[in-house]
Formats: structure tokens, sequence, C-alpha cells
């Protein structure tokens, strides 16, 4: 039978999500093409995408990048540079699907102008709904976007409640692995350098959302990106530790219930799900042997080791403005880490002035999201100086 081919354009190409967008796409050659790819700085891993997706267009934001790519692309292929051209291949006409990858709040423009033409959206992009999650749902319910999560617990969180009474739902539980740290001694926690940061162990993913696992950062953001995908009210939401990462979200249900996806930790999985639900796809990754596992281990989040925690749950009862805040100091305070600007524990605790010095209102439009956001890295850029130097 013939199927429907779905034209994709793939914002943030180049990074780990794009790596596994691709994959899945290579599996279904008759079910998905590359109408864009969007990539910022890599131009070398764009001319490999670009060679075996074969896209209509590559857009690289940065326009140093493109330069580079002129004449080496294959045949027939159009390049363009900057962050407009992006967001043009976000809403154009010819594209049915947008993977929105790109990494940090630098990839909401995009990620919105697919929202607001309608687009289905497999949302990898935390960002986005952490600092405009308001806006972001609203305009996909104004403009019928179907917005599809693509991070691994959301994902879980979606089969889990598909099909079921919301009033029904208790609590929504994800997990966390716990990061590369979970068993170190917290007295050396201050000299965790960033090679062992980025050392992931169960799953393979880009530097920033690694040490965003480090740190928890990762699932404080993705509690509140729960927050405004399932819409539910932070005191449903919460996270345990699951070292294994193989049961990736529970929902319980007033019934006592509890449901639970598994899979091997493997991006792949979501990726595919996101981009089609049913028939389910072939992702390429192993099927889980619970035998071979042999045991799945739960623990409660240690608020010493892991101090953004706390902050969190204030910031999900505070108003909008709270998490741009929390959202650019963290980017802020990670990319320094990362730099050697500043040691791993600082980073939770720049996070933590810059909300102490941030003002507690709510927030209406996207020029209003961006003076935050400004506001809230010239803080903690200021901040991170006093510290780090
Ligand atoms: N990796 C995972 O397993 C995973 C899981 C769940 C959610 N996510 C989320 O998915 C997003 C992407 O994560 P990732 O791990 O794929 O990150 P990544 O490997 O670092 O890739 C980031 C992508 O964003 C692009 N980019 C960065 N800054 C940009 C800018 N200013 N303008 C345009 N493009 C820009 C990068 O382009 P260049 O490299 O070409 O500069 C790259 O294509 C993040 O929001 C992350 O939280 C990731």
């Amino acid at each position: 039978m013939a199927v429907d081919m779905k034209r994709l354009t793939i914002l943030g190409a180049t990074g780990s999500i794009g790596a596994s967008t691709a994959d899945v796409m290579l599996r279904h050659c008759e079910r998905f093409s590359a109408y864009a790819l969007v990539g910022g700085k890599n131009a070398e891993r764009m001319l490999q995408l670009a060679e075996s997706l074969q896209p209509e267009w590559v857009v690289m934001t940065d326009s140093k990048a493109a330069h580079s790519l002129h004449g080496r692309l294959p045949d027939g292929i159009r390049l363009e540079a900057g962050m407009d051209a992006a967001i043009a291949m976000a809403e154009a006409e010819q594209a049915d699907i947008v993977v929105a990858a790109m990494v940090g709040s630098a990839g909401l423009p995009a990620a919105l102008a697919a929202v607001k033409a309608g687009k289905k959206v497999c949302l990898a992009n935390k960002e986005c709904l952490v600092t405009a999650g308001r806006i972001f749902m609203q305009e996909a319910h104004l403009s019928g976007s179907e917005v599809v999560p693509v991070d691994s617990e959301h994902a879980a969180v979606h089969q889990c409640i598909a099909g079921h009474d919301r009033d029904s739902i208790e609590r929504i539980v994800l997990t966390a692995s716990g990061g590369p740290f979970l068993d170190r001694d917290i007295s050396t926690m201050a000299s965790v350098t960033p090679e062992e940061a980025v050392a992931h162990p169960n799953w393979d993913m880009g530097a920033k959302i690694s040490v965003d696992s480090a740190t928890m950062v990762n699932k404080a953001l993705e509690l509140i990106e729960a927050r405004w995908l399932f819409d539910m009210p932070p005191d449903k939401l919460s996270a345990i530790i699951h070292p294994q990462s193989i049961v990736h979200a529970l929902v319980e249900y007033r019934d006592g219930s509890v449901l639970a996806q598994m899979a091997e930790p493997d991006m792949r999985a979501p990726v595919a799900y996101a981009l089609q639900a049913t028939p389910r796809l072939n992702s390429g990754i192993s099927m889980l042997d619970l035998v071979k596992r042999q045991r799945l281990d739960f623990i409660g989040i240690d608020e010493q080791r892991f101090p953004i925690m706390p902050l969190v749950r204030d910031v999900m009862k505070s108003d909008d403005s709270m998490s741009i805040a929390f959202n650019a100091a963290n980017e802020e305070a990670n990319l320094a880490f990362r730099e050697h600007r500043l040691s791993f524990t600082d980073i939770t605790q720049i996070i933590e002035d810059v909300l102490g010095m941030s003002a507690d209102i709510s927030v209406h439009s996207l020029d209003q999201v961006w003076s935050l956001d400004q506001e809230a890295r010239r803080l903690a850029a200021s901040a991170i100086w006093k510290v780090g130097g």
C-alpha cells in the first residue's frame, strides 16, 4: 500500500537529536524526506547529512559556516544563511513536520514559527517550553499545531496517558538517571571537570544537556516542560532517580494503577514515536531484554547532592518570569563551566543568585520573554564574573 510521504524540516540537524532523526528517516525513506536541514556552525557535519538526506534546502544560521559550504553541496540543494532563513524553513508550506532540536532558547523563534504555521512539531528543545510555555501552547491551540515531545521522559508520558482520562491522573513521575556523579563523594563535587560531566553513563547527548544531566538541571527543565506539555499543576509532577534509564516515566492513576513506559536508552525510539505513533516504526534500537538487565532500581533524589530540585519547586510555584530566569542563568552558567570559567557546584549557585535578583511576574508576549531572558543573562554574567573571574 502506498504511504503518505512526509517532508521534514530539521532544526538543529547537525546535533545529537538531528543524528537520531536522520537515522530513523533513512530507515524509512518511503515515509520521510528532508525538505530543509538547519544547522548552526558545524558545516562538515551538514555536508555529510546533505549527502545522505538530499534535502531541498540547507540553512546554516552561522554565516561563516554557510559560506564554507558554497559550491560543496550536492547538485540541486539550495543554501541559505541566518536565523530568518531557519524560521522560513520552519513555517514553509512544503514542510509537513518540523523537528525542533536546536539547543537552548536560541531555538525558540523557529520552533514557535512552526507552531504558528500549524505544523506537526516534534519538540526536543525543552528550553522553548521552559521560557515561553504558555505562549507556545496557546499558539499551538490557536493554529491546531500538534506538539509531540521528543524528550524520552515526555514521550513516555505521552504514551502512558494516550486514551486515558486526564482527571484520573494523580501524579506524573519522570525518571532521572542521576548522571555521572550519583555515587561520587559530595565533598569532591566542586572539582568535577567538564570532561567528566559530559560523559553520561547511559545517554549519548550534546554537551550542554549532558552537563544539565549531571547537575540535575535537565530534570528541573523537564518538570517545567511537562507542566506545559501536559497542562498539569506543579504538585502533580515529580521525579525519581532510576540509574538504568530503562523506565522513562510513570503515570499514577486514581485507582492505584501505575503505567510506565520502558525502552533501551536510545533517542531513536522517542524520535520514531514522535514522527509516527501509529503504526509504530522500526526505530533501529535493540529490544529490551529484562532478564539480561536483571534489576531496575529507583531512588529518591538526594537534594543535598542535587540542590537544584528545591529551587525548581519554587520556580514552578512562581510566575513565568522565574522559569525564564532559571533557564537563562543555567545556559550562561553551563557554558561558563564548559569553558572552565566556573566550578561545577557554582552552576546551581549562579542560578540561585539570579533567581534571587529576578522579578516574579507574569509573561504575555515574546518581547517580554526576550527582555527577561536578556536581563537574567546580564545578572548571570555578572555573578559568574564575580565567582569565576
Ligand atoms: N541529545 C539528547 O539525547 C536529547 C534528549 C532530549 C532532549 N534534548 C534536547 O534537544 C535539544 C538538542 O539537543 P542535542 O543534544 O541534540 O544538542 P547538540 O548535539 O548540542 O546539538 C545542538 C544543535 O543546535 C544547533 N545550534 C546551537 N546553537 C544554535 C544557534 N544559536 N542557532 C542555530 N542552531 C544552533 C547546533 O548547530 P551546530 O552544531 O551546527 O552549531 C546543533 O545542530 C536540546 O534542547 C536538548 O535539551 C536532547
